[in-house]
This record gives structure tokens, C-alpha cells and sequence, in this order.
């Protein structure tokens, strides 16, 4: 049975944070309950929809993610979870993951999660200092990280990540030392380090035309990210990806699915999905969404066969973003072509740019190709 990644998307955050163009709905302290209930109830409905293509797939990895997960209900979390065990072969060792944000985490919702079977936290941080944390609009200060991180791992769970960013306006290379030392002091299984970026439209981006902050410049960006490797390397964490730094063992199986380019469904407000050579994606417009599923349609909006050239190019470019980089016997297999030899111009002219290493069985960027990664994929693109 083919096995496969399922993500579920809810769309409500607490408030919205400055920088964050992700789909999600400020919804406050003062909950609109009917909203929320409508949307669980689109959810359901969405993957009864599914039922067909979910009858011959097992679910390996299970993403709830946003938005902010955690500041809804517990229950309805669980009414979720429940109805895609019903629904689908829901793999006994599955990886469970919810992404929450400090603050919005009880014992209660804790409960829930873990009755359900959520087996994987990721929690929100971004930095540990309180002002940087209210300049980007957090709703929470480091404290409450540290609350909210502790009650996580008091109820048992044993596979926690947190994000931080970096490349804050303001933000010093003290700064995120000081965050990275903390955050080995709490060691957490996995780490997701993001460069901010600066999204069309948010409050942040807003600011900056107008001239009201400065983003780091590129070289501060770059040494930001170097150090993260670096002092993350020295404290056991290995990094597997582009953004991501994990203990042994404990890489995202979630995010694996797409980085290797195999199935994965999208169910919820703007999801996006991959299956039988087939891209699609939902209604990102929330009356649009519900509207469509409510008249027992599909809530889609494109769809596109993935032909296969395009497929091995996005096995390329979505490899190359894992440090372990691109399984040449693998690709060799599974698109029944010589890669090497077929990409031979390319590849040398990358290697001597000093943007890739290749051995028999793999080709990796280097950490000069990882900082100009968009002109290695831009080289594979017009090859
Ligand atoms: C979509 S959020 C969901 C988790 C949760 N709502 C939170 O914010 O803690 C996942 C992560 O994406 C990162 N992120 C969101 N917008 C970003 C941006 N514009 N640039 C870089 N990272 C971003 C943040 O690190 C955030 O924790
Ligand atoms: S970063 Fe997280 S909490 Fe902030 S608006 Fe985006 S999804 Fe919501």
C-alpha cells in the first residue's frame, strides 16, 4: 500500500504576527466559536470527500499545522485525529505532529493531544528576546515559551521542535547566541532556524519600504546563519536540511515526504496536495472554501499533471535541500535515466563554481551552494 504524508491546515491564530503571510485568521481571546465549529465540520466533511484515494493509501506522517493549531479547542483536535483514524490505514507508528504558539497550551488541550495520539510539538519561539518578540508582533515573551515548552515535556512528549528566526530587524549576533544557548540548555530534539522573509503585504514589509525598520544586511544575514550551524553542530545537532538541525533519529518524517518528493494530501484552507503525479491545491478564500465543501464539492482550485521531466526536476531541486543531498542510484532508479551523465554540463559547471560535491552516489551542495541555493536550482531549472 502506498504510504503517505497527511497534512491538515487550521487557519486561526490568536492575532497575527507582522511578518506571517500564512493563511490564518486573527480570532483573539474571544473565540467566534461558530466559525471554528463550521470550519471542523468543512474538515470532516473534506476527508470524507477523500474517502476513495484514502482507502488505498496507509498515512505515514500526520502535519496539523497553521496558523496556530493550539488555539482552538483541544476537542476538536482530537475530533480530527479520531476521524482520520476512522477514515484511513492510519500507520500504528505514525508521527503525530501539532505546531503551536506559547501561551495558547493547557493541561486541558494537552489531554486531548496526547489522547489522540499526537506524538510531536513544534513550538513557535523565534527568539528569546522579549523586546525583538513584541517588535515582530509575538504574542508571547520568552517566559511563556518556557511554560509552555515545560508543560509539553511534562506530559511525556519526547519529540519536541522548536523555530527561531533569524535575520530580525534589530536582531545581533549576541542576540542569537544568547537564544541558541538557551535553547541547547532545554534541549529540544529538533530545530528549525528561518531567515525572515519579508512577505508582500504584511506589516513588516509595510515598514520596511516606508523605511521604519532595516533588515540586517546580507553579510550580518549570512554569518547569522553560519553561527547556527556551527554551535548547533557542537551541541549534537546535526543539520539534515536547509533550515532544519535535528538529534540523531529525530528528523522530521513529515517534511521528509516532501523534500523527497513522494505523496502527500493537503486537507483544510489553502492546502496544498501531491498524489499520483498530480499537484493541486485548496480555495484559499475562507466563504470559498466552506461554500465549495458544504455543496459537497471539492474545495480545489487548480490541478496539474506533474509530467515527468517536471518530477524529476523537483526530486532535484526539493534533494538538494536535504544535507545528505541527492540519491543518484535512487533517481537513477526511479526515473530510469543516467543522471550524472545526462546532467553532466550542468553539474560540472556547478562543481566548479564550487556550488556542489559530488561522489558516485551523491551530489550535495556545499555551504557556499546552500548560501546561493537559488542559482543552483535556477541551473537545473534552464538546463
Ligand atoms: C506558520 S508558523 C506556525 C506555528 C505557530 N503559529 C507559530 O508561529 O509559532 C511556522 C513558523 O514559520 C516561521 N515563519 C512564518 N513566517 C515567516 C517569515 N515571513 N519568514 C521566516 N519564517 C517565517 C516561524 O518561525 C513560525 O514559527
Ligand atoms: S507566525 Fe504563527 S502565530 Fe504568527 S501569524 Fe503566522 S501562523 Fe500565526
Amino acid at each position: 500500500m502506498e504510504k503517505i504524508g497527511l497534512y491538515v491546515h487550521i487557519p486561526f491564530c490568536h492575532s497575527k504576527c507582522a511578518y506571517c503571510d500564512f493563511s490564518s485568521y486573527a480570532i483573539g481571546n474571544t473565540q467566534n466559536e461558530n466559525a471554528i465549529i463550521r470550519y471542523i465540520q468543512a474538515l470532516l466533511n473534506e476527508m470524507d470527500l477523500y474517502e476513495e484515494t484514502l482507502r488505498d493509501v496507509e498515512v505515514e506522517t500526520l502535519f496539523i499545522g497553521g496558523g496556530t493549531p493550539t488555539c482552538i479547542d483541544g476537542k476538536y483536535i482530537h475530533e480530527i485525529i479520531a476521524h482520520l483514524k476512522k477514515s484511513t490505514h492510519f500507520s500504528k507508528t505514525a508521527e503525530v505532529t501539532i505546531e503551536s504558539n506559547p501561551g495558547t497550551i493547557t493541561n486541558e488541550k494537552l489531554d486531548h493531544y496526547l489522547s489522540a495520539g499526537i506524538n510531536r510539538f513544534s513550538v513557535g519561539l523565534q527568539t528569546t528576546d522579549n523586546n525583538l518578540l513584541s517588535s515582530i508582533g509575538r504574542i508571547h515573551d520568552f517566559n511563556t515559551f518556557v511554560t509552555s515548552y515545560r508543560a509539553i515535556r511534562d506530559a511525556g512528549i519526547k519529540n519536541i521542535n522548536v523555530d527561531i528566526m533569524f535575520g530580525l530587524p534589530g536582531q545581533t549576533l549576541e542576540n542569537l547566541h544568547h537564544t541558541l544557548n538557551t535553547l541547547i540548555d532545554l534541549s529540544p530534539e529538533h530545530i528549525s532556524a528561518y531567515a525572515l522573509k519579508l512577505e508582500e503585504g504584511t506589516p513588516m514589509y509595510e515598514a520596511e519600504k516606508k523605511g521604519l525598520i532595516h533588515m540586517p544586511d546580507e553579510d550580518l544575514e549570512r554569518t547569522m546563519y553560519h553561527t547556527i550551524i556551527e554551535v548547533l553542530k557542537k551541541s549534537g545537532y546535526h543539520q539534515y536540511e536547509i533550515s532544519n538541525f535535528s538529534k540523531k533519529g529525530f528528523e522530521s518524517r513529515h517534511n521528509l515526504v516532501y523534500w523527497k518528493n513522494k505523496p502527500y494530501l493537503g486537507l483544510g484552507l489553502a492546502a496544498h496536495s501531491k498524489m499520483k503525479q498530480v499537484r493541486f491545491s485548496n480555495e484559499t478564500i475562507m466563504s470559498k472554501y466552506l461554500e465549495k465543501i458544504e455543496n459537497g464539492d471539492q474545495p480545489t482550485i487548480d490541478q496539474v499533471d506533474i509530467s515527468e521531466s517536471e518530477d524529476l526536476f523537483e526530486t532535484i531541486i526539493l534533494g538538494l535541500r536535504l544535507n545528505e543531498g541527492l540519491d543518484v542510484h535512487l533517481i537513477n532508479e526511479r526515473y530510469g535515466i543516467d543522471f550524472y551523465s545526462e546532467n553532466e554540463a550542468v553539474i560540472m559547471k556547478l562543481k566548479d563554481q564550487g556550488l556542489v560535491q559530488m561522489t558516485d552516489d551523491n551530489l550535495k551542495l556545499t555551504l557556499k551552494g546552500i548560501d546561493l541555493s537559488n542559482q543552483v536550482f535556477l541551473a537545473f531549472m534552464n538546463d
